[in-house]
């Protein structure tokens, strides 16, 4: 077993006024080396919430998260975020370019922060950029490309670093269906032929195709949607709670 995530009785909780209000329950599940998992739910679910505990800028209350080996809910801030720096990428809803850089530099911001020999990180910016089909868009500063493009951008900055693990929110919800679609396409395309792992948060149906595996999030626990084998009239499985089944133990539906 090939496990690159593994999340175990995660609970997370946030103050609302002098009570405690638990947005993750005992959520467990394992995500496999070069695997695409979607992470559906209802507005206020808790998918963000959980992409920030995995992408180490939020703590949980309780529980462990194992990423790549390491027991990263132990680590300081420090450790934290050098393990985000090198090891995570990210995209987001509303892509997070530098409007006033074009698009080569915006790519190449994750080497530059790491301190990669400039015509290195070139390299790695133009070839990335080739392979989101944006070569000839190199030099465009963000503000003269369309939402498609800035998101194609954001997915090739994100894969910049060589990261591990991608972790995307929300990323094709400023998109229309064909711009959505290619957006999740090439970054999954990308993903499975750099061997990295990814966790993509959306609300859009539309690209629940592209998933290798779709959990959803209700009621702070974790349902697994049936795999592609399963008769389509078969209803989401529940994780039990308290004692929720870690999803690595059962059947983890492949597809
Ligand atoms: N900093 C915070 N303080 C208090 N409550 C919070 C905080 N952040 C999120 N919440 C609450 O936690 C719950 C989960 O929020 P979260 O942003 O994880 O949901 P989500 O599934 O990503 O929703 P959406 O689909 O709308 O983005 C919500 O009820 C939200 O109001
Ligand atoms: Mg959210």
């Amino acid at each position: 077993m090939d496990d690159v995530i593994t999340v175990t009785n995660l609970c997370k909780s946030y103050a609302v006024g002098v009570t405690r209000s638990m947005v993750l329950r005992d959520v467990s599940f394992s995500v496999k080396r070069g695997e695409c998992l979607f992470l559906v739910g209802h507005s206020g679910s808790g998918k963000t919430t959980l992409l920030s505990i995995l992408g180490c800028v939020l703590s949980a209350d309780s529980g462990a998260v194992e990423m790549l080996g390491e027991r990263v809910t132990e680590f300081s801030p420090a450790e934290q975020a050098s393990f985000r720096r090198h090891r995570i990428g990210f995209v987001f809803q509303r892509y997070h370019l530098f409007e006033a850089l074009n698009a080569l530099e915006n790519v190449k911001v994750p080497l530059d922060l790491l301190g990669a020999e400039p015509a290195k990180a070139r390299r790695r910016a133009l070839e990335l950029l080739a392979r989101v089909d944006l070569a000839d868009k190199a030099r465009r500063r963000v503000t003269q490309l369309s939402m498609g493009q800035r998101q194609r951008v954001a997915i090739a900055r994100a894969l910049a670093a060589d990261p591990d693990i991608v972790l995307a929110d929300e990323p094709t919800a400023s998109l229309d269906k064909t711009a959505g679609w290619n957006a999740l396409e090439t970054l999954k395309t990308l993903c499975r032929e750099e061997g990295k792992t990814a966790i993509v948060v959306t609300h859009d149906d539309r690209i629940l195709p592209l998933a290798d595996r779709v959990l959803t999030l209700a009621d702070g626990g974790l349902m697994e949607e049936p795999g592609g084998d399963e008769p389509p009239s078969s209803a989401p499985v529940k994780l039990k709670s308290p004692r929720r089944k870690s999803i690595a133990e059962g059947e983890a539906g492949e597809s």
